[in-house]
């Protein structure tokens, strides 16, 4: 146990799937998963590890913002030993090439700050994706006939923004979406010598103001459960 996950030691899997949601983590373990047995539930943040195709994986929940995921993936790599982790979870598109219900792969992904910061100072560290991940997952989406794309995002520490000057130079240098999580999961796993991959379904617009029907989110978060796993086990 950990201070903020309860599983015993060996019962978290090498590959963990990280959605947002601990209510994702429940629903993709359940449609995904067999033998899949409850390993968390500290303050409400589910675990769970079970098998797809053979292959061991937990799906755990990391929460919203990147102080957030610091917790459980720094638990999850150093006290469990997890080595290739993947992020599941929607972002707002920032291109007018991108559209609803895209998929998005976070070839890289820039920040302001990070809980990381403090170690990099003046350094603007430039946080990247695993490329076997990447390959692999843009392969799956390519065959699944998703829309992905591929490219840079921007990892934002408030989702209330009240800088819009900020998201216009994003735009401008071609950020495809923004999101919460992935720049310090890519800095964590670059730390402790693990794969990290950001694997993002557009919710909402940000220059159309267009949003997802929740309907239509259940059918997104499944189809990047699928190129995560095929991603992971290629
Ligand atoms: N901003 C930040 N995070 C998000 C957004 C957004 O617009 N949409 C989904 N996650």
């Amino acid at each position: 146990m950990t201070i903020h996950i309860g599983a015993e030691k060996g019962e978290i899997a090498e590959t963990v799937l990280l959605p947002g949601d601990p209510y994702r983590a429940k629903w993709a373990a359940e449609t995904f998963l067999t033998d899949v047995k409850l390993v968390n539930q500290v303050r409400g943040m589910l675990g769970f590890t079970g098998f797809w195709k053979g292959n061991r994986v937990t799906i755990h929940g990391s929460g919203m913002g990147m102080p957030s995921l610091s917790i459980y993936v720094n638990e999850l790599i150093r006290d469990y030993g997890a080595k290739t982790l993947i992020r599941i979870g929607s972002c707002g598109a920032m291109q007018t090439s991108v559209a609803v219900q895209d998929v998005i792969l976070a070839m890289t992904a820039s920040t302001l700050s990070t809980p990381s910061s403090g170690i990099f100072r003046e350094l603007n560290y430039a946080p990247c994706a695993d490329w076997s991940l990447l390959s692999a997952a843009a392969k799956t989406a390519a065959e699944k006939g998703v829309k992905t794309h591929v490219g840079g995002i921007y990892s934002s520490d408030v989702f209330y923004d009240e800088r819009p000057d900020l998201n216009e130079q994003m735009v401008r240098h071609g950020i495809l979406g923004v999101e919460m999580e992935a720049a310090e999961l890519y800095i964590l796993a670059a730390r402790h010598k693990c794969r990290a991959l950001a694997v993002l379904t557009v919710s909402d617009h940000l220059l159309t103001g267009e949003a997802l029907a929740s309907a239509d989110r259940e059918t997104g978060f499944g189809d990047m459960v699928d190129i995560a796993l095929n991603a992971a086990f290629p």
